[in-house]
């Protein structure tokens, strides 16, 4: 079964891409960042010794309660390669974030700016693995009694407790804390996030950082995660998805049993209970745009606006086809190929149904259940769940989405803390801890892409605009989300920019390191 919900992963790809690699079921995006394979070829340091590949799995003993190390510790998964090191360059600090990091070893390489700015700046490269992901858990299970250490300050303090402690496998990797060695730390999406957090609560700990595609600020209604899919979308596509949008929210709300199972039909989703169900399934076309990357082309998304859009080799014109073309392409699309990408062959209700509270999907406590730790700290701390937009403003998305679609869900995953039922997200608490977007730090380098679902979470937002300076720079790529992380994005000459842009600020602000100027 697969629950349509509380979608606040990161970068990692389409419907399909999320089917084929993880949970089964669970399709919406998350806020990760992509994955990157390292060359398989021999890794070789800079005076031509051997290193160990980077594949190479280390583990460090991290505190499983920072509020109580009595406590004890459990085998925190890292990676980590020498290839560029010399003596006083920086330790360059990774996180994937909410995933398994099985598969993000390129983010030790110059694959990613990561690689190439220890390449630049003779540094060494780390990928650690979150608590609760992976094989990086600090209890044996997923109850919610396990559950009280997994939330973002333990998340911080693991790092502080990482830098502070580690012992790196390379020659002197012993001398190369904080206080004698410049850290710099890079993150996209929500580890671009926890990159700001943590530079703002842990000053001093971090010379330099690097957020992409940073989601600092939370928000309980995050409608607006697909405005810059409705802005940037071919135009007709967009004007036809929001007409059919329209004519479903007007008649699942009319009352009309005919005309509304007409509808449910049309997408073969005759079965689906709940007409929120039904209408927010039809979300899955968009979110396929969180997959795009400039170095791959087009994607699913596009095959649905291709579908929508191009009759017999003819394109429609700006305004689009109209309701009545739109809505039975739409419906094709479904029958013919897309319910079977999203569902397999599952009964409809069973796939995209989110009303059956008694459905053992939702009490699954087993150590490997990645999305239920994720979803924990949504419903906890981070909210920005994506709904349709408020009256008033143009949606791609139904209205009969708002949060409480997320949060009524929450309270069958985690029962045991909502005594009195649903209630949104501390959304607020995270963000006067964190500064959310009117952080102000030195030396944090913020880069994000105009087209990034996710950017209006971030310092980039048109809802809550800040300006780039010197110390915190803001660069914006014509990119998607996380793109400049990449660097066979450069193939945009804007995500190019960026990279470089991130570079140089590196360049300048490692020669203002000295040991005395850092806090331990
Ligand atoms: C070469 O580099 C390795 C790893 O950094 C180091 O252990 C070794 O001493 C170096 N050898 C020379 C000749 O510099
Ligand atoms: C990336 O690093 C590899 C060694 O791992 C090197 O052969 C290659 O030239 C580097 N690429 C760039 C673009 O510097
Ligand atoms: C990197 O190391 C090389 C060789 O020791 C040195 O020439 C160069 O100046 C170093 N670069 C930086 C940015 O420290
Ligand atoms: C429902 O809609 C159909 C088609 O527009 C119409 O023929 C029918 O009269 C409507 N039924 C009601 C109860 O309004
Ligand atoms: C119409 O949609 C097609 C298919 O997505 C797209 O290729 C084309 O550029 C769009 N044309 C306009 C004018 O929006
Ligand atoms: C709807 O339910 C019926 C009865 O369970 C089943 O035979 C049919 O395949 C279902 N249709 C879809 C589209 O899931
Ligand atoms: C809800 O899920 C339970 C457990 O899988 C199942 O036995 C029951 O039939 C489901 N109820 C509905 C209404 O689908
Ligand atoms: C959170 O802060 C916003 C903006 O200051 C405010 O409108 C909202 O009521 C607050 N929410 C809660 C749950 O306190």
């Amino acid at each position: 079964m697969l629950k349509v919900l509380l979608a606040f992963t990161l970068a990692t790809g389409t419907a399909a891409v999320l089917r084929d690699g993880r949970l089964h079921g669970n399709i919406a995006p998350l806020l990760t960042v992509p994955k990157v394979t390292p060359p398989a070829t021999p890794v070789t340091s800079r005076n031509g010794t051997t290193l160990p590949s980077y594949d190479t799995v280390y583990m460090f003993d991290q505190l499983i309660d920072h509020n109580n190390p009595s406590l004890g510790t459990f085998k925190q998964r890292f990676w980590h390669t020498y290839e560029y090191y010399e003596p006083g360059g920086p330790i360059i600090f990774f996180t994937p974030g909410e995933v398994a990091a099985d598969g993000y070893q390129g983010y030790l390489t110059n694959l990613t700016i990561n690689g190439l700015i220890a390449q630049q700046q003779n540094g060494s490269t780390i990928v650690l693995e979150h608590r609760f992901f992976g094989l990086s858990y600090p209890k044996d299970d997923l109850t919610v009694e396990s559950l009280s250490v997994l939330n973002i300050q333990q998340a911080i303090d693991d790092v502080e407790y990482f830098a502070k402690s580690v012992k790196l496998p390379m020659p002197g990797g012993d001398q190369v804390t904080p206080d004698t060695s410049p850290w710099i730390m890079i993150g996209g999406s929500y580890s671009g996030a926890l990159t700001s957090w943590t530079m703002v609560t842990k000053p001093g700990l971090f010379w330099a950082g690097y957020a992409s595609s940073a989601t600092v600020e939370c928000i309980e209604w995050f409608w607006q995660y697909f405005e810059p899919i409705r802005q940037f979308m071919p135009q007709n596509c967009s004007a036809d998805v929001q007409a059919v949008i329209k004519h479903i929210d007007d008649t699942f709300t009319s009352g009309n049993a005919t005309m509304i199972d007409e509808i449910k039909n049309l997408f073969g989703l005759g079965n689906v209970t709940h007409l929120d169900d039904v209408a927010g399934a039809l979300r899955y076309n968009l979110f396929d745009w969180q997959a795009l990357q400039p170095s791959s082309g087009p994607g699913l998304f596009d095959t649905f606006c291709d579908k929508l859009e191009v009759h017999n080799g003819v394109s429609a014109p700006e305004y689009g086809w109209g309701v009545d073309i739109a809505l039975n392409a739409w419906g094709s699309y479904w029958t013919d190929t897309y319910y079977e990408i999203l569902c397999g062959d599952d009964n409809a209700e069973d796939c995209l149904g989110t009303y059956n509270s008694s459905d053992p999907y939702w009490t699954n406590t087993a150590k490997g259940n990645d999305y239920r730790a994720w979803t924990w700290i949504v419903c906890n701390e981070i909210g920005l769940v994506q709904e349709g937009a408020p009256e008033g403003t143009p949606s791609i998305v139904t209205r009969l989405l708002k949060p409480s679609y997320d949060e009524r869900q929450c309270t069958y995953w985690f029962p045991e803390i909502y005594p009195d039922g649903p209630r949104p997200p501390k959304t607020n608490a995270t963000n006067s801890k964190t500064q959310g977007w009117d952080v102000a730090i030195d030396r944090l380098f913020f880069a994000n892409g105009k087209r990034d679902p996710w950017r209006d979470a971030t310092v980039s937002s048109d809802f809550h605009m800040r300006q780039s300076t010197s110390s915190q720079p803001i660069a914006v790529s014509d990119g998607f989300h996380c793109s400049d992380l990449l660097t066979n994005n450069n193939v945009d000459s804007s995500v190019d920019a960026v990279q470089k842009q991130g570079l140089a600020a590196m360049k300048t602000w490692l020669a203002q390191w000295t040991p005395s100027n850092s806090t331990s």
